[in-house]
C-alpha cells in the first residue's frame, strides 16, 4: 500500500511542529504535498491527513463499523476521561451509548438552558466595570463551564457548585500549561511522583474532581426523587438495547468528556467572536441592526434564527475551528479515498482546519466574512467544525445555541471596545487552538 507524501523529518521533530506550531506546518504540509499526505508521529503509526471535502464526505458517509476510533484515542483522554468515555468506544458500544446522551443535547432541552445562559451571562457581565479591561477567555470560560456544570448537575446549592467549579477549574489550569499538555500526549512522561510533581498535582485533582462527581452519583441513586432533568439524571434514566442503565465509571467518563467538551471550545468560539465583532465594524454594524429587530426580551427562539447572527457564529467556527482536527479514523476494513486505496489498520484525520481553508470553497479564507454563509449553502463536508458521520459532536447544537445566546446577551446590553485595536492570534492549548490573551472595555 502506497502512503501519500509527507515531511521527510524524523517522527520527534513532526510531533513537535504538530503540537507547537500546528496551524503553519498544516498550512506548509497541504502546500507542499496537497490536499492528502502523510505525518508521522512519535508512537503512532504512519496518520494520513485529510481535508478535501469529497474525502471528508467518504469517511463520513462511510458505515461506522468502516473505521474505529477509540483505540487510536486511548493515550490522551483516558488520562482525564477513563476508558469508557464516548469517543473512546467503538462499534455497537459507541452506537448505543451515542443514542443514550443525544436526547440531553437536542431538541426540547435547549430551550430549558437558555433563561439559564442568559442569567449567568449577566451576572457575569455585572463583574465587568466601565473604563476597565477585563480578560475576555476567563470571563468567557467562567460563563461556559458555569453553565455546563449547571446544565450536567442542574447543582442549586451554592456550596457543593463552587466545589466542583474550583475543582474543575484548577484541573484545567494545571493541563493548560505547554508542559502538561505535551506530557499527556506521552504515556511515558505520565509518572506520579508526589504531590509537588506534575503528574502527581494532575492525578489528585482529578481524584478531587471523581469524588465530587460519584458523589453527585450517589446522592441521586439514594434519593431518585433527586432525579430531574439536568444531563446527568437524563444520563442515569437512559437504558441501553438490554434495558440496563449506564454504570458507575461510565456515567463518570463520559461527564468527565461533557465538562471538557462541553467548555473549552465553546469558551473560545465566543471570545473569537466578540473580537472579529468588534475589530470589523462592519461586521458590529451589520449585527447590532439585526439585534434591534428583535425588541424587547426577545425568546431563544427568535435569536438562533437571526440569519446574520448565525452567519457569524459560523465564520468564527470555520477560520479558526477550535478542534482543527477531528477524530482518529482507522480502517477496519479496505477503503478507498480519492483515488488511494488504504488497507485496514490505516490511520486517517480529518483535518478540518484545512477543509475550511479550501479557496475554491471559501475564497481569500484568511479573511473573515460571514456573509459567505447567507450567499450559499455548505454542505456537511465543505463546513465541518463539529466534525460528521457517526463521530460528530454531540454538543453541536448545543454550542451554537450558547455561543448565539452569550453573543446577543452581551451585544444587546453594553458596548465593549478592543483596546489599542490589538491583533488577536491563534495559540496553541490544551485541547484546542484559542485566540492570543485578549482584554476589552466596556464603554
Ligand atoms: C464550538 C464548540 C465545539 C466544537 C467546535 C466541537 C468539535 C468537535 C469535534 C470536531 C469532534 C470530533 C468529531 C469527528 O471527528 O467527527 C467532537 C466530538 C465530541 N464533542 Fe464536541 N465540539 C464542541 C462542543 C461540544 C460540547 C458543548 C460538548 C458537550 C457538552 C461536546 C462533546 C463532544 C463529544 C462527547 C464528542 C465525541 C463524539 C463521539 O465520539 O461520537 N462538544 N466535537
Amino acid at each position: 500500500m502506497k502512503f501519500p507524501d509527507g515531511p521527510k523529518t524524523p517522527a520527534l521533530l513532526q510531533s513537535i511542529n504538530i503540537i507547537v506550531n500546528p496551524l503553519n506546518y498544516l498550512e506548509d504540509c497541504a502546500k507542499r504535498y496537497g490536499d492528502m499526505f502523510t505525518i508521522r508521529f512519535l508512537n503512532y503509526p504512519p496518520t494520513v491527513f485529510v481535508s478535501h471535502p469529497q474525502a471528508m464526505k467518504t469517511i463520513f458517509t462511510a458505515n461506522p463499523q468502516t473505521f474505529n476510533t477509540g483505540e487510536a484515542m486511548k493515550e490522551l483522554p483516558t488520562a482525564f476521561s477513563g476508558e469508557n468515555a464516548l469517543p473512546l468506544l467503538d462499534g455497537d458500544l459507541h452506537k448505543h451509548r451515542k443514542k443514550m446522551l443525544m436526547p440531553a443535547f437536542h431538541g426540547e432541552r435547549m430551550r430549558a438552558y437558555s433563561q439559564l445562559i442568559c442569567d449567568i451571562t449577566k451576572q457575569q457581565m455585572t463583574q465587568w466595570k466601565k473604563g476597565e479591561q477585563f480578560h475576555v477567555q476567563g470571563s468567557m470560560q467562567d460563563i461556559s463551564l458555569q453553565f455546563i456544570i449547571r446544565a450536567i448537575f442542574g447543582v442549586n446549592e451554592e456550596a457543593r457548585f463552587q466545589q466542583l467549579n474550583q475543582t474543575f477549574i484548577s484541573l484545567l489550569n494545571l493541563m493548560s500549561s505547554p508542559l502538561t499538555s505535551t506530557v499527556l500526549y506521552f504515556h511515558a512522561l505520565q509518572q506520579d511522583w508526589g504531590p509537588w510533581s506534575l503528574w502527581g498535582r494532575f492525578v489528585r485533582l482529578r481524584q478531587q474532581v471523581d469524588d465530587i462527581i460519584y458523589a453527585e452519583i450517589k446522592r441521586r441513586q439514594d434519593n431518585p426523587a433527586l432525579l430531574g432533568e439536568d444531563i446527568l439524571s437524563l444520563m442515569m434514566k437512559a437504558r441501553d438495547e438490554q434495558g440496563e442503565p449506564m454504570k458507575d465509571v461510565e456515567l463518570r467518563d463520559d461527564l468527565m468528556i461533557l465538562l471538557l467538551g462541553g467548555h473549552e471550545t465553546t469558551s473560545m468560539s465566543i471570545t473569537w467572536a466578540l473580537y472579529w465583532i468588534h475589530r470589523l465594524p462592519q461586521v458590529y454594524e451589520k449585527l447590532m441592526a439585526e439585534l434591534d429587530t428583535l425588541g424587547d426580551n426577545p425568546d431563544s427562539s427568535a435569536i438562533t434564527k437571526l440569519p446574520y447572527l448565525n452567519a457569524v457564529c459560523h465564520e468564527t467556527l470555520r477560520i479558526y475551528p477550535p478542534t482543527i482536527l477531528g477524530a482518529y479514523r482507522i480502517a477496519q476494513e479496505p477503503i478507498e479515498i480519492m483515488g488511494y486505496h488504504f488497507e485496514p489498520g490505516t490511520y486517517i484525520l480529518p483535518c478540518i482546519y484545512l477543509t475550511h481553508r479550501q479557496e475554491d470553497l471559501y475564497p481569500e479564507p484568511n479573511h473573515f466574512r460571514p456573509e459567505r454563509f447567507l450567499d450559499r449553502q455548505f454542505s456537511a463536508y465543505e463546513f465541518v467544525a463539529f466534525g460528521g458521520g457517526s463521530r460528530r459532536c454531540i454538543g453541536y447544537a448545543l454550542s451554537l445555541f450558547e455561543m448565539k445566546l452569550i453573543l446577543a446577551t452581551i451585544l444587546t446590553n453594553l458596548k465593549l471596545a478592543l483596546p489599542d485595536n490589538r491583533v488577536i492570534k491563534p495559540v496553541r492549548s490544551a485541547f484546542t487552538v484559542a485566540p492570543s490573551p485578549m482584554y476589552m472595555i466596556p464603554a
